[in-house]
């Protein structure tokens, strides 16, 4: 088959996206354009906004991923977006647009579930390293702001199909590290924040309980939904899909299912007991004045019992996410072990996978750090298998903001 040149957009949340991606195996030009600026001030997205801010920013950035990529709207093969999980009016955004574009040129259309995205992020970054051995069963544990999901993945052909094994009962890991920075007056989004400072603290400090779930998943079990006088701690992230992961279970196995609410809690308990709420609003004041702050900026507004805090925060969270990741893993007797999603970034997770993997014998792949975020390269990559099956969406179909992946 001929090179496939597939133009990739991504609106799913706070990030607006364009890529091309050569049949699936290499990346042309990759544009994201964040919103974090517009978002920061309010401590987490805004959809309304978010929806504005993608009209705003999808017509330069596909303009100058096809650009970069010494491409024209007549070179390409084929357009990808991504369908869903996400904002209903920040995908609607993205969708409206790949439609309009592939009606004009007529070309092929290719709708992409932004969880795959993740998957395939991985499998662009092995390719094009050459790694062209992938052995089955795979394990990919997908962990970003909206998600902390387990999937088995298989390839028949050129079709892949996800089995999910275990998902968050509550906050996803990201949700977590951002909910976590919000009260610590560290901004938005806490992630990137708190993966460095806690190179700065004593992991060991604060003791974090291990989640126990004990009771089994029940529909639409939501503490978030119940009105709460933790306040912004337990209202949900707007790009947090409700159904996108509850996924049938296999029938012989446990499920591997995480939790993040309780840790975020008792991060909360902690700001109480020790009465740090004062020292946290003149943090949250002087960093509000400095435009876009550094390391040193957050290193001399934190004292070192914040810094132990988040040190040991971070740890609980990657400690947990490791232990259930290699349980599964063990249970499935998987071959590779795919680890992606915005906290895919993070220095401790992949270093405590890559060492906890490696005494186990199992390899584990990451994306590189620009593709373990939200990008368009990752939609590009994935809508390759279904370009080359003839797998195109129909022009009627629309935004799902629960969209499972199966
Ligand atoms: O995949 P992503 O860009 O968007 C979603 O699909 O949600 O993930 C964003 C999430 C945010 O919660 C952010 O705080 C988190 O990923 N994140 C990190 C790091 N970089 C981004 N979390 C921990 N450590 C990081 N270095
Ligand atoms: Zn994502």
């Amino acid at each position: 088959m001929d090179s496939a040149y597939i133009l990739g957009i991504e609106s799913s949340c706070d990030e607006t996206a364009a890529a091309v991606v050569r049949s699936g195996e290499e990346l042309i030009s990759n544009v994201v354009a964040s919103q974090i600026a517009t978002h920061q001030p309010y401590g987490g997205v805004v959809p309304e906004l978010a929806s504005r801010e993608h009209l705003r920013a999808i017509v330069p950035v596909v303009r100058q991923a096809l650009e970069q990529a010494g491409k024209n709207y007549e070179s390409i093969s084929a357009i990808a977006v991504t369908q869903g999980p996400g904002l209903a009016g920040a995908l609607l955004v993205g969708i409206s647009y790949a439609k309009a574009l592939a009606f004009a040129l007529e070309k092929p259309l290719i709708a992409v579930n932004h969880l795959e995205g993740h998957i395939h992020a991985v499998l662009l970054e092995e390719r094009q390293k050459g790694n062209r051995e992938l052995r089955f069963p795979v394990l990919a544990l997908v962990v970003s702001g909206g998600h902390t999901h387990l999937y088995l993945a298989e390839q028949r052909g050129e079709t892949w199909s996800y089995e999910n094994i275990g998902h968050t009962r509550d906050d996803a890991a990201g949700e977590a590290f951002d909910k976590v920075a919000k009260l610590l007056g560290l901004g938005y989004p806490g992630g990137p924040v708190i993966d460095r400072l806690s190179a700065h603290g004593d992991p060991k400090a604060v003791k974090f309980a291990t989640p126990q779930l004990k009771h089994p998943d029940r529909k639409n079990f939501s503490k978030n939904s119940k009105s709460s006088k933790d306040g912004i701690l337990h209202q949900k992230s707007p790009c947090v899909a409700k159904s996108s992961g509850s996924a049938a279970s296999t029938e012989n196995h446990p499920r591997f299912d995480f939790s993040y609410s309780g840790i975020k809690t008792a991060v909360l308990r902690y700001v109480e007991t020790n009465d740090l709420a004062a020292t946290i609003e003149s943090r949250r004041r002087a960093l509000g004045q400095i435009v876009k702050p550094k390391l040193d900026d957050y290193l001399a507004n934190a004292d070192k019992q914040t810094l132990d805090l988040v040190a040991s925060f971070q740890k609980a969270i990657v400690g947990d996410l490791v232990a259930k990741t290699l349980a599964a893993a063990r249970e499935y007797d998987v071959a590779t072990l795919f680890v992606t999603g915005g906290v895919a970034a993070n220095n401790e997770l992949r270093q405590t996978f890559e060492r906890e993997a490696t005494h186990e014998g199992l390899p584990v792949y990451f994306p590189s750090r620009p593709l373990s975020t939200d990008n368009a390269a990752m939609i590009a990559a994935a809508a390759y298998p279904k370009f080359a099956a003839k797998d195109f969406a129909e022009m009627d179909f629309s935004a799902e903001a629960g969209l499972a992946l199966k």
